[in-house]
């Protein structure tokens, strides 16, 4: 017999590019159902933060993504997969204090070159590949206790 083995919890969000006054709604989401889903508050603020800066990073540079999120037993995923330019390098672009952000970015307290350290410092595991001219997609799993 197959044994099915469903997710405790799985939904999709969408994620504009250039809108940031929708910036951090998604990411917002996340945690809120994490928290009703009675996760542990210090996995919570982990996927706030991985969620949040992947999310802004989406907004600054890309044109769309699809969030997939997934809750299964002592695991939560975070996947964001975005159609935009791609990052060219992405050993340089996961040092911390490189960024490409414009003035406009700048001018709204983002562009520290910190986002992708921290999504991988925040995450257990942390897989990024990127196509230039395609888009780049991220994978972030947080274990749980
Ligand atoms: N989704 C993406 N699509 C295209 N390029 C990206 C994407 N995410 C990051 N980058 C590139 O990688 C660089 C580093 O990203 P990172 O999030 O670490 O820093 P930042 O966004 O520049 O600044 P901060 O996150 O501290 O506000 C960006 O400046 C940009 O060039
Ligand atoms: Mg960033």
């Amino acid at each position: 017999m197959v044994e099915t083995n469903p997710n405790l919890y799985s939904n999709s969000f969408n994620i504009e590019g250039g809108n940031f006054n929708s910036a951090g709604i998604v990411s917002t989401n996340i945690k809120s159902i994490l928290k009703k889903l009675g996760i542990p508050s210090d996995i919570v603020r982990k996927a706030a933060i991985v969620s949040y800066e992947a999310e802004i990073n989406v907004v600054s540079y890309a044109k769309k993504a699809i969030v997939n999120l997934t809750v299964n037993p002592g695991v939560v995923q975070i996947e964001v997969i975005d159609e935009g330019p791609g990052i060219p390098n992405i050993d340089l672009a996961m040092q911390e204090g490189y960024s490409t952000a414009d003035q406009r970015i700048r001018e709204m307290g983002f562009g520290a070159g910190m986002g992708l350290c921290n999504i991988k410092n925040y995450s257990d595991v942390f897989h990024i590949t990127s196509e230039v001219g395609k888009g780049t997609h991220l994978k972030m799993t947080i274990q749980t206790p």
